[in-house]
C-alpha cells in the first residue's frame, strides 16, 4: 500500500512530465514531420520518438529503480513494483497529418494495479489526471461522466485496429449496428483521448478492440475516477493486457454490451 501523499506526489510528476512531452509535441508540429512506416498503415514521427525519450529520462531521473513499458522502445524491467506504461504520442496518424486530435499519454501501474494517469492534449492546453482515489480532473476542474441512460441519444466513439486491411476482425460490424441505434459515432484517432471525452461527459461510451496497454492504461483510471465503467465487451472485468475494451458513463453499459455481444 502506497500512502496518498506519495500517491499525489506520483500524480504531479506524471502531469509535469506529460507537460513537458506535450511541449515537444507541439514545438515538433510547427516543423517538417519526419514519418516511417512501421506497418502498411502504422506510423512513427520524429515527434513519436522525441516525446519518447524525455518522458524516459524523466522517469529514470526521477524514480531511476521503476520499470518502463513504453510504445517505441524495448521496456525497461527492474523488477519494481512500479510500472510506468506510456504512450509518448497517441494519434500518432493524426499528428502525421496536422489533424488536432493527438496527446500524450502516462500512467502509472503498481503490483498489477492501475494507480494513476494524466494524459495531455497540447493542441487545448488540456491535462486530464487522476488517481486511485482522487477524482478525475480536467486542469483544475472536476469531471464526471454523464448521466445519458438511452442508447439512443448517446454520442459514442471507437477506432479502427491498424491491421483492418488484412484482418476479419475489424469492428466494422460493430460500427454499423451502432451507427444504427446511437445519435452518432465519432472516429476521431486517439483512443487515450476518447477516454478522457468520456471523462468529462463529451461522449457516453467508447469501444475499441485490439489495442495495446499504452492506449488504454491512463484513460481507464481517469474514466473510473470520473464515475465510469470499464469492461470487456462481455460486461466483465478488463485489463490494460486484454484485446476489447467498453467504457461508458455506466448507464447505457448493458446496452453496448448486448450490442457487443450479439
Ligand atoms: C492509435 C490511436 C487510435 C486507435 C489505434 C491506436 P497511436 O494509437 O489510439 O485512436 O484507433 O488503434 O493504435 O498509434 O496513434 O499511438
Ligand atoms: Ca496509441
Ligand atoms: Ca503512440
Amino acid at each position: 500500500m502506497i500512502s496518498p501523499h506519495y500517491l499525489r506526489k506520483l500524480t504531479r510528476f506524471a502531469r509535469i512530465t506529460a507537460l513537458g512531452a506535450g511541449e515537444i509535441l507541439d514545438k515538433k508540429a510547427r516543423q517538417h514531420h519526419r514519418i516511417e512506416l512501421k506497418g502498411r498503415v502504422d506510423l512513427v514521427t520524429d515527434a513519436d520518438l522525441a516525446s519518447e525519450s524525455y518522458i524516459i529520462d524523466s522517469i529514470q531521473h526521477q524514480y531511476p529503480d521503476h520499470s518502463i513499458l513504453t510504445e517505441e522502445k524495448a521496456s525497461i524491467d527492474n523488477g519494481s513494483e512500479f510500472k510506468w506504461i506510456i504512450d509518448p504520442l497517441d494519434g500518432t496518424t493524426n499528428f502525421a497529418h496536422n489533424f488536432p486530435f493527438y496527446c500524450v499519454s502516462i500512467a502509472l501501474e503498481c503490483q498489477g494495479e492501475m494507480i494513476l494517469g494524466a494524459i495531455y492534449d497540447p493542441m487545448r492546453d488540456e491535462m486530464f489526471s487522476a488517481c486511485k482515489g482522487g477524482g478525475a480532473w480536467l486542469n483544475r476542474r472536476k469531471i464526471t461522466v454523464t448521466d445519458q441512460a438511452k442508447l439512443e441519444h448517446a454520442l459514442l466513439a471507437t477506432g479502427f485496429p491498424y491491421d483492418i486491411g488484412s484482418s476479419r476482425e475489424d469492428n466494422l460490424k460493430q460500427f454499423r449496428r451502432f451507427a444504427k441505434l446511437a445519435r452518432g459515432i465519432r472516429r476521431a484517432g486517439s483512443a487515450a483521448l476518447d477516454l478522457c471525452y468520456l471523462a468529462c461527459g463529451r461522449f457516453d461510451g467508447f469501444w475499441e478492440l485490439k489495442l495495446h496497454p499504452w492506449d488504454t492504461a491512463a484513460g481507464i483510471v481517469i474514466v473510473t475516477e470520473a464515475g465510469g465503467k470499464v469492461t470487456d465487451f462481455a460486461g466483465a472485468g478488463y485489463s490494460i493486457y486484454d484485446k476489447y475494451i467498453l467504457a461508458t458513463n455506466g448507464r447505457i453499459h448493458s446496452q453496448m454490451v448486448k450490442v457487443l455481444t450479439k
